[in-house]
């Protein structure tokens, strides 16, 4: 079955049966570059799926930030396309769980074309006031128009690092990760990040990919994640891109070990819910309150 499946996917991706459908290297990445070179100057191709290597440290950063300036402008679309629809319903979700009210002052960090930064919006108000930020321009700039028509002006979409944030500790009541942590380079200091900005007694949400922990399911998931995703990706000259993100997946850390870092952090409380038999995971945690003296 696997097999049949496998043949498939390669029949209707292969660039010589669909060359309408896969642009060259050159076409593909043109158009985009002259959107991100401005703010990053990056290559769009990346590294070949053929020999991916996850870069680490600052070559991480530099690779990821290049890679989303890239697929920016595509990003929402092949969103919706590989998750079948369900991103929103899994944001709104964790708004949900994070008990969010009106009025109060969320961040989303990592919020790319601001998703997340909407969700915090609808559920705090017009009273509300939400700060939706990420270190990737091009990605800011592809949501804003969308942040401001189905917001009105609540969210504040800005350019910053998740591991070094420009707030003051303890100013939100609610600050979220959607999709974001798994490509930062220094997972604790994003996490404690986090933490300080928010307030003692206000949460941390983080929605992220991870392991479905049911050993049967794993070979559905890796069949869709390194065959199917990176060839959908290709349709759209994104292959590198959505190779990415299968092995930055593959070696991320498990729900467990997220969790004890959030508690590291000084969370407590952590609850994690499981999504889609696991392959997606929503962490909640509560900032301790500080200790009296
Ligand atoms: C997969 S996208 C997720 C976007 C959005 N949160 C969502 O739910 O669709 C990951 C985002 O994280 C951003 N990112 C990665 N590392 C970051 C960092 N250190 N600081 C800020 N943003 C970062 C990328 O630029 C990208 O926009």
């Amino acid at each position: 079955m696997k097999v049949y499946l496998t043949q498939f996917v390669k029949k209707i991706t292969n660039p010589e049966r669909n060359p309408r459908l896969f642009p060259s290297e050159q076409e593909r990445c043109g158009a985009e570059q002259a959107v991100a070179e401005p703010v990053h100057a990056g290559s769009c191709a990346g590294a070949r799926p053929e020999s991916f290597h996850l870069p680490v440290g600052r070559a991480k950063a530099h690779y990821v930030r290049s890679m989303f300036a890239c697929i920016a402008s595509r990003y929402d679309l092949l969103n919706t396309i590989l998750s079948f629809n369900q991103h929103h319903a899994w944001r709104r979700l964790t708004v949900k769980l994070l008990r969010v009210q009106p009025g109060q002052l969320c961040l989303d960090v990592c919020t790319g074309t601001g998703d997340f930064a909407i969700e915090l919006a609808r559920a705090t108000g017009a009273q509300g006031r939400v700060i939706g930020a990420d270190f990737c321009e091009p990605m800011i700039r592809s949501g804003q128009s969308k942040v401001r028509r189905q917001t009105g002006g609540v969210v504040r979409m800005t350019v910053a690092d998740a591991e070094c944030l420009p707030y003051a500790s303890g100013l939100f009541d609610v600050v979220t990760v959607g999709f974001g942590v798994r490509n930062v380079v220094d997972l604790e200091k994003a996490v404690a990040e986090m933490v300080r900005v928010v307030k003692p007694g206000g949460r941390v949400g983080i929605l992220e990919f991870n392991r479905p922990p049911a050993v049967w399911y794993r070979p559905f998931v890796d069949f869709y994640l390194f065959q199917v995703l990176p060839r959908v990706g290709g349709l759209f000259g994104r292959r590198d891109a959505y190779t990415y993100l299968p092995e930055s997946m593959k070696s991320f850390v498990s729900r467990e070990e997220l969790a004890a870092c959030m508690t590291r952090a000084g969370l407590d409380d952590i609850q994690i819910y499981d999504l889609n038999f696991g392959t997606v995971c929503i962490h909640t945690g509560v900032k301790r309150m500080e200790p009296r003296l």
